[in-house]
């Protein structure tokens, strides 16, 4: 139960967590002078910041602090309004509330990702920023995200936390909005047990999300500031041990992500004539992480019937990701005055009803990904889990 980056710990994470274990120094800061530093973090958010062509990287304790601090950075507060999608992890909404604004939940479409014309329906004169979230690894319409963010001045902070190492037009996902924040935890493309990383080309920006992770300090700090502090920060930093970790995994992600294209291609082709569904849209076929593969029925009741015979769910009822089916949400947008609560975002309702999803690399029974493939699986496997699922079809 697990990503695909958990598959892939081998020798290299092992050699990299060695470094540090024998020089013993286990604090991300140091002085790149002293031979006992390694400094592992510092490398990662180097090379990550190349990988997303992008000047800044930070590495956090978790996707959700690398949100909550992005929101802070953008000056996000009280009065404000976030536009988010009713399809997500809770983590997406907690952030936006933690840092004192109001979560405005949009409709999906048939990506599964915010439905761009949904958001500008919604967008009030309290609106501050759009959170596209690339669920399930698979890219939103940035196109049309963006153009509304720049019509409507609208900041743009994009969730890549299940999209790491994906890319839409080109351009890495999480490098094309104002801001984008990464998971590292163990269900992601590439993994350190706990994580996350932001990333931004504005040094402003940088800045400021470095001070929120760490008590008000400026980037990289060399012992404690005491006189330059101008902001209030918390600690949600990352030490050596998972940096360690997260180097090496980020040096496979590509091979990562390519294997997965490679499993998905075949697992698709062995199904796609089984009639009555489609697959899910994808707004770049050619940047999805390729990590799960959704179905959408006809209608809900062949999809809880084809989904039953497989032994998983279908996308409602699988748990975590819905926003009707978090309660501690749903009681805060009552309080706040939003719509909450099955029914509330009907068209997401009737998608997720429909919606199956069949691991490739993340097998997750919370995202309703019980059944599938993994990273592992050999061309025999795959063979099987599609005979199965054309025979759960009725084929
Ligand atoms: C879409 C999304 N946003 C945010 C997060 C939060 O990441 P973390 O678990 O690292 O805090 C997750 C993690 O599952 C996620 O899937």
């Amino acid at each position: 139960m697990a990503g695909p980056g958990a598959y892939r710990l081998g020798d290299e994470e092992k050699k990299e967590i060695l470094d540090v274990l024998e020089s013993g120094y286990l604090f991300r800061y140091g002085s790149m002078d002293d031979p006992r530093f390694k400094k592992k973090v510092y490398t990662l958010e180097e090379e990550f910041a190349r990988y997303c062509g992008l000047k800044h990287a930070l590495a956090t304790s978790s996707g959700t602090s690398a949100l909550y601090v992005s929101l802070k950075a953008m000056g996000i507060g009280e009065g404000d309004e976030v536009i988010v999608p009713a399809y997500t992890f809770v983590a997406t909404y907690s952030a936006v509330i933690f840092a004192g604004a109001v979560p405005v939940l949009a409709e999906i479409d048939e990506s599964l990702t915010l439905d761009p014309g949904d958001v500008e329906r919604r967008i009030t004169p309290k609106t501050k920023a759009i959170i596209p979230v690339h669920m399930l690894g698979n890219p939103c319409d940035m196109d049309a995200l963006k153009d509304i963010a720049d019509r409507r001045g609208l900041m743009i902070l994009e969730d890549a936390c299940q999209a790491g190492g994906g890319s839409y037009r080109g351009r890495k996902l999480g490098s094309i909005g104002h801001m984008g924040a990464f998971s590292l935890n163990i269900f992601k493309t590439i993994t350190a047990g706990d994580g996350g990383i932001v990333v931004t080309d504005d040094t402003g920006l940088y800045e400021r999300a470095f001070a929120y992770h760490d008590q008000g300090h400026t980037p990289n700090r060399a012992g404690v500031e005491v006189g330059s502090r101008h902001i209030l920060g918390m600690n949600f930093r990352i030490n050596e041990l998972s940096g360690a970790v997260a180097l090496a995994q980020l040096r496979k992600i590509d091979t990562i992500i390519g294997a997965l294209r490679e499993k998905k291609a075949k697992f698709k082709r062995l199904i796609a004539d089984t009639g009555g569904f489609s697959f899910r849209k994808l707004y770049d076929p050619d940047g999805e992480c390729a990590t799960l593969c959704t179905i959408i029925f006809d209608s809900a009741e062949r999809a809880a019937d084809v989904s039953a015979k497989l032994g998983t769910k279908t996308v409602d009822n699988s748990g975590w990701h819905v926003y009707a089916n978090m309660e501690h949400v749903n009681h805060y947008l009552k309080s706040v005055g939003q719509p909450y609560g099955k029914g509330a975002y009907p068209k997401t309702d009737d998608i997720l009803s429909r919606a199956v999803n069949l691991s490739v690399g993340v097998v997750d029974g919370g995202l309703g990904s019980a059944f599938g493939i993994n990273i592992d699986s050999t061309d025999a496997e795959i063979e099987a889990a599609a005979a199965k699922f054309r025979a759960a079809c009725g084929e």
